[in-house]
């Protein structure tokens, strides 16, 4: 397969030198049964590679099994990947198989396999040598004939020198390296990316792209993207669906790019979402998953009514008017500007969920709630496609005030927070 029916075939956009010589290394020990290293920052493109490997070996045909090493708990992942016995431990009710029995004849893919913990590591060795393991509570040694495809976005190398990472586990994987260099070393690809997303999502959201300035195509190619395609994807998607039909200036694409220079919160989604997609190998969302980023976002908003609550009480409880002085003057200033109800510990009936006397009635309104909130995630992420909770967030609040024709009050009452929050996003997201 050539270069270019290989990009055409899995959607990997780009020009770039750096790509290509990529993307020719992975052509060519792509349909061997060697293990391979991919290697780069979050959002570079390691499971769209690992995919399109699995996709044209000889393995095609048979399962693809992907296993998000950081995100399972330290405590499971022995026999998440290697199966267990029936009572092997408490709540072990049923003998289980692990990954590597599952991927038997196929592949699998050990994404961040830097945070696989040491004790695993052993295991993992064994198995990649071999192809010998144990099932937990077993002393059965099985079998399995698994392709290897690993990725990293930590420098497996410095774990090596940290002794986080087994020296002989890493010669073991460092067999063949791909290192998918991130977006800022490769600018010639922005531009062809960016391309293709804002067609997808224009096409998506039957949205209209009036094209950019100069200066805004200079800042996209400049900017470090520190989320690497991924932030590109959300970007463009940002774009096509809040600046419908306007033409991009530097100013217009610059709230898209500032303060996003941590891509943690977006990246944790993902990361759940693959914990529970580990045996599917489609990339489709299924109502398993809608589910469990459901619970995500319902949880982050439960986290933030807790730590409003905490603060609100922190501060009305220490701070009298004396000892605030010795508080940063911004803080000062927060405090003071903020009375009682915008602390969200006020004492009429709305606080009563914050501090947890929930009567009856009450705690029936949130269920409602609840499933109606459920109800329009639905219909919103049915798509498959995930946007970033800060896109997501910008959404919904531009939609509130226009529902309410920018009446905060309300607009901050139909999306469940304080309006004191809702002030504070607006100048967050640089929003009217
Ligand atoms: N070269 C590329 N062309 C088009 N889309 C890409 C490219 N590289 C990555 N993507 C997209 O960017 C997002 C992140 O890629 P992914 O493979 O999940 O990155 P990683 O596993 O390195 O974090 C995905 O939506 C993927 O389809
Ligand atoms: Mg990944």
């Amino acid at each position: 397969m050539d270069r270019e029916a290989f990009q055409e075939r899995f959607g990997l956009i780009g020009e770039s030198a750096a790509l290509k010589q990529v993307i020719d290394k992975v052509i060519q020990v792509a349909d061997t049964d060697i293990t391979i290293l991919l290697e780069g920052e979050s959002g570079v493109g390691k499971d769209i590679t690992a995919k399109a490997i699995h996709e044209v070996s000889k393995r095609k045909n048979e399962n693809m099994v992907i296993v998000n090493c950081g995100a399972i708990p330290e405590g499971i992942i022995e026999s998440e990947l290697f199966g267990h016995e029936k009572g092997a431990f408490t709540g072990a009710h049923e003998a289980r198989e692990g990954y590597f029995e599952k991927a038997d004849g196929g592949t699998i893919f050990l994404d961040e396999i830097g945070d696989t913990p040491p004790n695993v590591q052993v295991k993992l060795l064994r198995v990649l040598e071999s192809g010998e393991y144990f099932r937990v509570g077993s002393s059965k040694m099985r079998t399995t004939d698994v392709r290897v495809i690993a990725a990293t976005n930590k420098d497996l190398w410095n774990l090596v020198q940290e002794e986080k990472f087994r020296e002989d586990l890493y010669y073991r994987l460092d067999t063949v390296k791909v290192k998918l260099p991130p977006l800022r070393e490769r600018p010639d690809d922005i531009i062809p990316i960016f391309r293709t997303f804002v067609t997808e999502f224009s096409a998506k959201y039957d949205s209209v792209f009036k094209g950019f300035s100069d200066d805004a195509k200079e800042l996209l190619i400049s900017y470090r993207w520190p989320g690497n395609v991924r932030e590109l994807r959300n970007v463009a998607e940002q774009l096509v669906v809040l600046e419908k039909s306007q033409f991009i200036d530097t100013e217009k694409l610059r709230k898209y790019l500032k303060g996003r220079q941590h891509t943690g919160s977006a990246d944790n989604l993902p990361m759940l979402a693959d914990q529970h997609k580990n045996t599917s190998s489609n990339g489709a969302f299924g109502d398993g998953e809608q589910q469990l980023i459901y619970r995500a976002l319902v949880e982050l908003r439960n986290d933030i009514s807790e730590l409003k609550k905490m603060l609100g009480t922190f501060l009305y409880s220490t701070f009298s008017q004396k000892n605030l002085k010795a508080l940063p003057q911004n803080i000062q200033d927060e405090v003071q500007h903020s009375n009682m109800s915008d602390l969200d510990i006020d004492v009429d009936d709305t606080a009563d969920e914050d501090i947890g006397v929930q009567s009856f009635a009450e705690a029936d309104i949130s269920e409602e709630r609840e499933e109606q909130d459920e109800k329009i995630f639905n219909r919103f992420f049915n798509t498959g496609t995930i946007p970033s909770i800060e896109k997501t967030e910008q959404f919904l609040i531009e939609q509130a005030l226009q529902k309410f024709e920018g009446n905060r009050r309300k607009a901050s009452e139909a999306l469940g927070i304080s309006e004191r929050t809702l002030y504070r996003k607006l100048d967050q997201y640089d929003l009217q």
